[in-house]
């Protein structure tokens, strides 16, 4: 092999005390997809085998990953009885997903959140809406094209986009940094600028209800962007995995993108026909229903050639028809729906509650949030200087003298430092106490430190 071909990748073997490292013979890209998408996942890896228990004093809390643990216990009790395995599930399937499934994630859509009529055809199920993302950036982009996202924004779109598509994730910074709500205006000039950049935008991806600020898009920046992308040519994939977790006082505010579009059709903004073709929407059972282990997520498109496409390429991703049996004896049961998904956003809003009123009580600063299951905080007066590698060396000492894991903004792709994202459902409640008072007296130590530093300026 020449210099520099792949299968010279060096990697340290992580078992070796001596720091040994050996050759893996992967190709280019495999080799590229061993870092992970941001420095702090190691972290979070790590702390995942070392929690803080009342019993282990000296773990992590972590609040980087979005993940709720708060109401899996109803859906433990539920999906127990709805464990059978006819034989029909040994064998291959729909690669689409089985028809009974799709069906039944298509009226709990239709009846919870989407405000419009999902018919079955239109909903494609795959591992995760990570897959969704993965096979979607496949069909609609090709390597070099690009992705425009408002910042901040979920930091492992990185990956979807980029590590096997080569889809260039292109953040939109909004002006406005009070609501951080971005304007069609904003939108095209990051489109202009990409495309002086030899990069083609393709897609508009939004996340509504929204990671990582917890708060909800107004239906009139929904369909300002909408009529913009569709109008450029772009395809237009609203994320809305969090749409059944909303729980503040403006939590019924919420629209969904295939509501919006059926809404400028009426208003003849656009014609059934385009949006028909360009706009798209991904849902997954991972954060409303807590059940990222069980990996289900799915697409609604009225695009038939994704559908065909997923009819091949769902093979890549697809859920084993054991957990799709499972999920639609669960997902039938309107009244368990119903009472889960009220009953975990009574749970999610009193996490919230506990989180915010302790922050509050020490003057620490967040953006108010009604759904997800996200905080942003604005640690900005804790940074020494407005950098990030300031900012790495805040999120590195809430680690390691408070055991305590957060996403950095800078992850999230927004341009300022000093910010941070916390996930408080990941954690039952009392533990969240106990984290929350961690993160506050560390904040109060910087002050005071920082005061004896800086006399006058603090
Ligand atoms: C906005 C958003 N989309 C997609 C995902 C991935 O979800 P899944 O577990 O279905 O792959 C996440 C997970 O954090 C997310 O926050």
């Amino acid at each position: 092999m020449k210099n520099g071909s792949a299968d010279e990748h060096l990697l340290a073997d992580e078992e070796e005390s001596n720091g040994a490292h050996y050759k893996c013979f992967l190709s280019k890209r495999g080799s590229k997809a061993l870092t992970p998408f941001s420095p702090y996942i190691q972290a979070v890896n790590e702390a995942k085998n070392y929690q803080w228990t009342p019993t282990n004093p000296e773990g992590y809390f972590l609040m980087a990953t979005a993940e709720s643990v708060l109401s899996f216990d109803l859906i433990h009790d539920k999906i127990r009885s709805c464990r059978e395995v006819p034989a029909t599930v040994g064998l291959y399937g729909d690669f689409r997903g089985g028809n009974r499934l799709r069906k039944a994630i298509a009226k709990m859509m239709e009846r919870t959140f989407m405000g419009v009529e999902v018919s079955t055809a239109n909903v494609c199920i795959s591992s995760g809406v990570t897959a969704v993302l993965d096979l979607f950036f496949f069909a609609t982009c090709d390597a070099g094209d690009g992705c425009l996202i408002p910042a901040p924004y979920f930091p492992a779109f990185d990956n979807d986009m980029a590590i096997r598509n080569g889809v260039e994730p292109i953040p939109v910074q909004p002006a406005d940094t009070h609501t951080y709500i971005p304007t069609a205006v904003e939108m095209e000039e990051a489109a202009l600028a990409a495309e002086k950049k030899g990069i083609n935008p393709r897609v508009l991806l939004i996340t509504n209800p929204g990671n990582p600020l917890g708060t909800l898009y107004p239906e009139s920046t929904l369909k300002e962007l909408l009529v913009w992308a569709v109008n450029r040519g772009l395809h237009v994939l609203c994320d809305e995995i969090y749409a059944n977790s909303k729980f503040g006082p403006s939590a019924n505010e919420f629209i969904s993108m295939e509501k919006v579009a059926s809404i400028a059709v009426n208003e003849n903004l656009l014609s059934e026909k385009t949006v028909a073709q360009r706009v798209h929407t991904a849902y997954g059972m991972s954060k409303d229903f807590g059940m990222s282990g069980f990996r289900v997520g799915c697409i609604h498109t009225r695009n038939k050639g994704m559908q065909k496409f997923w009819q091949n390429m769902g093979m890549f991703a697809a859920v084993s028809n054991d957990t799709q049996h499972a999920l639609s004896i669960m997902l039938e049961d309107e009244e368990f729906v119903d009472y889960y998904v009220a009953e975990n956003n009574r749970r999610l809003k009193k996490s919230y509650e506990i989180f915010t009123s302790l922050l509050r009580a020490e003057n620490v600063v967040y953006m108010p949030a009604c759904a997800a299951m996200f905080c942003w905080l604005d640690l900005r007066s804790l940074l020494p200087e407005p950098t990030f590698e300031a900012e790495d060396r805040l999120w590195k000492e809430l680690k390691d003298e408070s055991r305590l894991i957060l996403t950095p903004g800078r992850a999230c792709h927004y341009a300022e430092p000093g910010f941070f994202r916390a996930c408080y459902a990941s954690m039952p409640p009392e533990h969240l106490t106990v984290a929350t008072q961690r993160l506050t007296a560390f904040v109060e130590r910087k002050r005071r430190k920082r005061k004896a530093e800086y006399p006058i300026s603090v």
